[in-house]
């Protein structure tokens, strides 16, 4: 059987990626002006969370029901994955149940165990590794702002080397496009996942410590500094991230017309100032709205009901 999943962002390629941006703006039309759009009528979606959240739960189960389907949440407490039962049993149960399976879990093994076991199309909504879903939905939501200079953009990520930049980098070896993550010394993202996009070598990925690689950016992107399973640190980790705030002095470096992204939550006042995330430079409300629609557009990709 040939199911697609979305496990990595790299799971689509160029053309598929181009063509989701079409069919994420199309989606989005269709949505803002409430028009029927029901391929998913009869299906439901089992949606497995073995960690908080807000924008990923609201944007597939809003956007899922739009669709015509049934988006069923099971909390962490409901599932117990890993304790109560194992990814690969529950990949093969709601296979049975369920014509889509979204898992958001803590080890990058549970989502392959998923893929692995699976009958029906799994999307993997966040691992400690990588969280596609938002980098598919940035990176469409950066073609919707700089068509006209898409091929040739400068993108520093700025903080913790952690799962939102694993995606980065790993869709720098699809698209071509400059990627800097500046991070302190010992939190740089996978070594593994940084060779293999430069291995493949249509973009320039590199790791740096100093702001100066702010310098010329067309995007600016931060994420919080402990991220989930990490949060016990964040004492530790403020005295060594803060000289890494995005604040008004640092984003002088880059472009004028630079954009300031992050997948949120903020910790405001932390990883950024309120005055760069409420700046007319931020996307970062335009972003979480393009969770849905991008989010529609894989489900659909996935299920070949375009
Ligand atoms: N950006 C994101 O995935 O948000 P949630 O953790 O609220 O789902
Ligand atoms: N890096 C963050 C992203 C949240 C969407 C985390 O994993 O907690």
């Amino acid at each position: 059987m040939n199911v697609r999943h979305c496990i990595k962002v790299d799971d689509f390629s160029k053309e598929e990626i181009l063509d989701l941006f079409a069919l994420a703006s199309d989606l989005k039309s269709k949505y803002r002006n409430k028009e029927e759009f029901k391929p998913f009528a009869n299906h439901s979606m089992a949606m497995i969370f073995a960690k908080p959240s807000a924008r990923t739960r609201v944007s597939f189960e809003t956007g899922f029901a739009w669709m015509g389907g049934h988006a069923i949440y099971l909390a962490p407490q409901d599932i117990g994955l890993g304790k109560r039962e194992s990814a690969a049993d529950l990949a093969q149960l709601f296979s049975r149940y369920n014509d889509l399976i979204m898992a958001r879990v803590f080890s990058h093994q549970d989502i392959l165990d998923f893929e692995e076991h699976a009958t029906v199309p799994v999307i993997n909504g966040l691992t400690d590794y990588n969280h596609p879903c938002q980098i598919l939905t940035d990176i469409f939501t950066v073609w919707e702002e700089k068509k006209d200079s898409f091929d040739n953009l400068k993108i520093v990520y700025i903080g913790d080397g952690n799962n939102i930049v694993n995606s980065w980098v790993r869709l720098a070896s699809v698209l071509p496009f400059e990627f800097v993550c500046v991070c302190p010394e010992g939190y740089s993202s996978d070594a593994d996942t940084i060779k293999l996009a430069n291995d493949v070598g249509i973009s320039n990925v590199s790791v740096s410590h100093s702001l100066d690689s702010v310098h010329n950016a067309d995007v600016i992107y931060t994420d919080v500094w402990a991220s989930m399973g990490q949060k016990e640190e964040i004492d530790e980790r403020i005295k060594i991230f803060s000289p890494f705030q995005v604040n008004s002095d640092l984003v002088k470096n880059a472009k004028d017309n630079y954009l300031f992204m992050h997948c949120l939550p903020a910790e405001r006042g932390r990883e950024v100032t309120d005055n760069v995330i409420d700046s007319d430079n931020s996307i970062v409300f335009e972003q979480a709205e393009n969770r849905l629609h991008m989010q529609n557009a894989i489900m659909v990709t996935l299920h070949n009901k375009v």
